[in-house]
């Protein structure tokens, strides 16, 4: 079977060896800054691992799709930091605030075109498949996007209308990620939907993860700011679990808080007196909970393919490495 190192290996070596055209500079700058910043991969990793329940090698045009992946992923990462006013990505400025908003939007633009260009060189008789599902989750992240920003303004969102809008803007790429490399690979249809179905629950995990280390995280290690949800009127995991506990007054209270945009200088005082929310109501407990629940559910739609010990230890692993994240 392809080990996890061998993954880690051939993942390295696909980012340091990928390029971008090199004119006009100011447009592919941001692309190669971007890719060279790093990040964690896991939607190529999870590409590979899913592949690897089937082969045992890695090929170029597989390497292909699992670098559209990537670079699909961070040019949603371009336009997303704009959107949230975010500062800070992977530890270092993001590209609106480096360069500027018009270039942040542009490059974003031939980024994703980019990633079309990589997805098409799936091998032809998969062709029509990996084109269809690739598409269709990229328009779910721009649905998903549209939900997250329409929530800012509302004043409550329901459990359910958020975990509709983070399986849109977040599960479905994980999702896809994994359905890839089974489909490349010659899975059958019941077991390509068994993997997208465990990188679904996983990308509910991760994106539960995210918000509970955008209050909690260490921004040295998070790479990001640490109460941008909060100062932004995000409805995170935190704000939706916290009016399900809340009643009455406090309730009222905290959603008045919440959703008080300040002054910038009074954003330290908002993101604290949040926190002490979230975690006077055990809410950020709640958070790591739920986490383990998705993770859980994960590895049930796993047990539905079947496999081997081994494999099957894979794909426990690399659910585990996520859950256990602070970065
Ligand atoms: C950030 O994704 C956006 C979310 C879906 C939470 P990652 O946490 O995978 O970001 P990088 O690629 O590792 O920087
Ligand atoms: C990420 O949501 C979703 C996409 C980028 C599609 P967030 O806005 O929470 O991601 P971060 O926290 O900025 O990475
Ligand atoms: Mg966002
Ligand atoms: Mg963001
Ligand atoms: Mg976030």
């Amino acid at each position: 079977m392809i080990t996890e190192k061998r993954i880690d290996g051939a993942i390295r070596r696909l980012f340091s060896e990928i390029t971008f055209p090199d004119e006009p500079a100011g447009l592919y700058d941001p692309l190669r800054y971007m890719i060279s910043i790093g990040g964690k991969r896991i939607r190529p990793r999870l590409c590979l691992t899913a592949w690897a329940m089937f082969k045992d090698r890695i090929t170029p045009r597989l390497l292909d799709v699992a670098a559209a992946l990537e670079v699909f992923h961070t040019f949603t990462l371009l336009h997303d930091d704009i959107m949230d006013r975010s500062p800070l990505r992977r530890g270092q400025a993001t590209v609106w605030k480096k360069w500027n908003e018009d270039t942040a939007i542009l490059s974003g633009d031939v980024m994703q075109i980019d990633a079309y260009k990589r997805i098409a060189k799936a091998p032809s008789d998969k062709l029509e498949a990996v084109l269809g599902l690739f598409s269709k989750t990229a328009a779910e992240v721009c649905e998903g996007q549209q939900f997250d920003m329409e929530f800012e303004s509302l004043s409550e969102v329901s459990m359910d209308d958020y975990c509709k809008m983070i399986g849109l803007k977040t599960a479905v790429l994980l999702a896809c990620s994994a359905k890839m490399g089974a489909v490349l690979a010659g899975a059958t249809e019941k077991q390509s939907q068994a993997l997208y179905d465990y990188g679904y629950k996983l990308g509910m995990a991760f994106q539960v993860a995210d918000d509970y280390l955008d209050a909690f995280g260490d921004e040295k290690v998070f790479g990001k700011p640490i109460g941008g949800d909060i100062v932004n009127c995000k409805k995170s995991w935190l704000t939706v679990r916290s009016c399900e506990k809340l009643t009455g007054r406090s309730k009222a209270a905290f959603l008045k808080r919440f959703n008080e945009v300040v002054p910038e200088e009074e954003n330290k005082c908002k993101i604290a007196d949040i926190k002490k929310i979230y975690i006077d109501n055990g809410v950020d407990e709640d958070a790591r909970a739920e986490v383990r629940r998705f993770t859980q559910e994960a590895l049930e739609a796993a047990g539905r393919l079947r496999l081997n010990a081994v494999r099957a230890e894979a794909l426990r692993r690399f659910a585990e490495n996520l859950v256990g994240r602070a970065k």
